[in-house]
Formats: C-alpha cells, sequence, structure tokens
C-alpha cells in the first residue's frame, strides 16, 4: 500500500459527507507532490511511520511545512479505532515532527462545530482567530472557521 492508498483508506471512513471536508484522491496525490508536505500514518497499536508500510492504517495526519511553523492541513482516525489515543498521539508525533523542523509554532483550521476541538484544546491549543461563513456544507450552508494555534 502506498503512502496515498493508506490515506484515502482512512479517508473513505473518517470523514462525514455531510460536512464536505474530506479530501479527493487527486487533491491528496497533489498535495503529496509538493515538497513541503508530509503525512504521518498510525496503525491500529499506535504504530507511527512517515512512509508506506503500515498494514492496516488506522489514522493519518497530512501536514505542511512554512519556515518556522507547521500547518495540520487534515487529520483522520477511522471511527473503529477512535477514542484509542491515536489522534493524540498523531498530533503529538506531528509536534515533535515540527520541533525538529525547526519550528516553533504551528496550526490548524477546522469548522466550528467539530468535536476535535476537545483534543486540540486538551493538547494545548488556543484558538487565534475565527472566519465568518468559511466552509460551505453540502446542503448549501454555512459554518465559521476557527483557527487554533500552539507553540512547540
Ligand atoms: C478528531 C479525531 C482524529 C480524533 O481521533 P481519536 O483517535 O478518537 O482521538 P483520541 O482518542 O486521541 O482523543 C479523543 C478525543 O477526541 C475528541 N473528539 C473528537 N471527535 C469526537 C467525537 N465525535 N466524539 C467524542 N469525542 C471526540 C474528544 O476530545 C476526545 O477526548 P475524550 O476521549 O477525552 O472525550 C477523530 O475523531 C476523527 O477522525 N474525526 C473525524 C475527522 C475530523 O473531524 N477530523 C478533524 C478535522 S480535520
Amino acid at each position: 500500500m502506498t503512502t496515498l492508498d493508506q490515506i484515502m483508506a482512512v479517508m473513505d471512513e473518517a470523514f462525514e459527507p455531510h460536512w464536505g471536508e474530506a479530501w479527493t484522491r487527486s487533491q491528496v496525490a497533489n498535495s503529496l507532490a509538493m515538497p513541503h508536505t508530509y503525512a504521518l500514518i498510525i496503525d491500529s497499536t499506535g504504530s507511527l511511520t512517515l512512509t508506506a508500510g503500515v498494514r492496516e492504517p488506522a489514522g493519518f495526519a497530512l501536514i505542511r511545512r512554512a519556515p518556522g511553523e507547521e500547518e495540520l492541513l487534515l487529520i483522520g482516525v477511522r471511527p473503529r479505532f477512535r477514542q484509542h489515543g491515536l489522534g493524540r498521539k498523531l498530533l503529538e508525533a506531528f509536534f515533535s515532527q515540527a520541533r525538529q523542523s525547526g519550528a516553533d509554532r504551528v496550526f490548524l483550521e477546522m469548522r466550528a462545530n467539530n468535536p476535535a476541538r476537545g483534543l486540540y484544546a486538551a493538547l494545548g491549543f488556543e484558538q487565534i482567530g475565527r472566519r465568518p461563513d468559511y466552509y460551505r456544507l453540502g446542503d448549501g450552508s454555512r459554518i465559521d472557521a476557527i483557527t487554533f494555534g500552539k507553540s512547540v
């Protein structure tokens, strides 16, 4: 399984279509082709890898590097593996990768009502911005985006 296959296997299960958050295969492929984007993959036992090789991927994080900071583009864990700390482990690996690359800040953006907020807050993210009506949902309605930041 390539990194792209592993990410898409999780993507297909992890994101509710209603919110329109899932990326298509070509969006992920284009993103991974950029030198400043990388993925972390985690399996159900909590083992992490930066490359292909995990037999049964349980979750992933897609990350973009910039000078001095890194941004979490997307994180997902398959529903049957949730609430076991895999999301937290992916985020902690993200912080440590960011530190190793010389970043001192990390960012992410989420729709305003995402329950993932609890996890982000528990890991020290603080709200630094809100973009009104930023995301458009499948039914045409709109929802704010919230930006979180954290020092690493
Ligand atoms: C967010 C997500 C990656 C967390 O993965 P996880 O492996 O369950 O995370 P952990 O087990 O480390 O932490 C669980 C925490 O996530 C938060 N959480 C996120 N979504 C939740 C949900 N639907 N229900 C309950 N808690 C949720 C809670 O704070 C929970 O903490 P708690 O167990 O103390 O209540 C996973 O819920 C997911 O894939 N969600 C769908 C995709 C998504 O919305 N991604 C984020 C936006 S890009």
